[in-house]
């Protein structure tokens, strides 16, 4: 490979020294070898860069040259490769990024925001300075998913990407769901251990996820980045009660994000989702993620692993460099960025699906009935329905009490669901909104 113009050596430089950084620089040092072998060139970090110099992070870059600010490192003419692991969408770490490519210099980057927000000019920038822009830990963290998705899949039409995208919200449903904990004591839990963003809203509002999945969707369908695309719901709102109900019918609440080639466009979606027990995904727990893509060749793939953490991700953020120094470079979102078709976008009425609804219904005369006729009336049919008085002994009918009734209904649109629902409540027998979560199928 050094033969071909490169130099042996690879010089990195690394900006952003938190969890995933210190790993990155641990990695490098301890598979050194391994590398210099795979890659046929030593690689190297000349330079690094961090807010505070003096911080003990068990890691020794004595060797590296210091940088206070990363747009000085990105542009330093001692480094071949310009590793940005700062995070945000905007302010320093894309300033760096775009001086790195400007000064035609290859990026490696974990940075799903910026290149949710800013992905399609940053590839463009690469593509005009013939340089990588590798972003592979940007999403679920150490699985190979952009990898597998631009170069493995390259044979595939594919129809639908979607999985468990966020450690976090995959972590606090399923300690909430076993442990019968409450959200709250989860998510602090999530933040000790380090998976939760700098701020969580990110994670448990489900941004973080749409993040990811905007990636996703360009590199699967070959359409220009666009997280406004996207239909966003977090998992604030999902109660015990929710979890125990999808249990009782036989499903687990995940967060998921879903792209989905439809007739009519694009779908993307987050929202937390019923998925059947019996599924790969509803068996995915904890922190860990989980990509399934369906294609018209290799039909399903699942791919399960950490999607947070230091060396999970650090081993995402070696490979890229690792392609860097073989000399490869692919365009960013598998097409050149002028080929990256702007796609009709499904908007979120128009999504077909089965529906959990959880009522609080007035037990009297004519509450189930509203119930039936409002669904009825919009061809929704009801493939179960569960209602039972939560305690106490034999009352007379029609005390009025607040009784939960669970519904799973078979596919209908959003719009039907609303509508139906909107005149249910305004049929006077429901004490509180109806919680709706939509139910996705293998
Ligand atoms: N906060 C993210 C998560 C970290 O929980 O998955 C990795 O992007």
């Amino acid at each position: 490979m050094a033969g071909d113009g490169m130099s042996t050596h690879l010089r990195v430089g690394v900006a952003g020294l938190g969890t995933v950084g210190a790993s990155v620089l641990r990695l490098l040092e301890r598979q050194a070898v391994d590398l210099a072998n795979r890659t046929g060139r030593t690689i190297r970090v000349a330079g690094v860069c961090a807010l505070d110099k003096s911080r003990d992070r068990g890691v020794d870059f004595a060797g590296a040259r210091w940088f206070d600010d990363p747009v000085d490192l990105a542009g330093w003419d001692g480094i071949d490769v310009f590793v940005e692991l700062i995070g945000g969408a905007e302010g320093k770490a894309k300033a760096a990024v775009e001086a790195a490519l400007r000064a035609r210099k290859p990026v490696v980057t974990a940075n799903k925001a910026l290149l949710a927000e800013h992905g399609m000019a940053l590839a463009a920038l690469a593509e005009e300075k013939h340089v990588a822009l590798a972003f592979e830990a940007s999403v679920a963290g150490g699985i190979p998913v952009v990898k597998t998705l631009r170069e493995g899949l390259a044979g595939n039409q594919i129809v639908r990407v979607y999985g468990i995208l966020n450690g976090t919200c995959n972590y606090i449903l399923s300690r909430m769901e076993l442990e019968e904990l409450s959200f709250e004591e989860c998510l602090a839990d999530a933040q000790k251990l380090g998976y939760a963003e700098a701020d969580p809203t990110f994670d448990i509002g489900g941004f973080d996820t749409a993040h990811k999945l905007a990636i996703l969707s360009a590199l699967a369908f070959g359409a220009a980045v666009d997280p406004g695309a996207i239909h966003v719901e977090g998992i604030q709102a999902i109660t015990l009660a929710d979890l125990k109900a999808a249990d009782e019918l036989g499903y687990r609440i995940k967060l998921l994000g879903v792209a989905q080639r439809t007739p009519l466009g694009i779908e993307q979606r987050v929202h937390p989702t019923m998925v059947p027990k019996s599924s790969a995904i509803a068996r995915v727990m904890g922190v860990t993620n989980a990509v399934a893509i369906d294609a018209d060749a290799v039909k399903e793939l699942t791919l399960v692993g950490p999607g947070a953490g230091g060396e999970a991700t650090a081993s995402a953020v070696v490979a890229d460099i690792a392609d860097i120094a073989r000399g490869v470079r692919s365009a960013p979102f598998g097409l050149p960025v002028a080929a990256l078709g702007k796609s009709a976008r499904l908007p979120m009425q128009r999504h077909e699906g089965g529906y959990f609804i959880r009522l609080s219904v007035e037990n009297r005369p004519g509450a189930f009935a509203s119930i039936a006729k409002r669904m009825a009336e919009r061809n929704i049919s009801l493939e179960s329905i569960m209602q039972h008085r939560t305690g106490g002994g034999p009352v007379a009918s029609g005390d009025g009490e607040p009784m939960p009734v669970k519904l799973i209904t078979y596919a209908t649109t959003e719009t039907k669901i609303r509508e139906a629902l909107d005149d249910v409540v305004r049929d006077g027998f429901i004490s509180h909104a109806p919680q709706v979560i939509r139910i996705e199928r293998e």
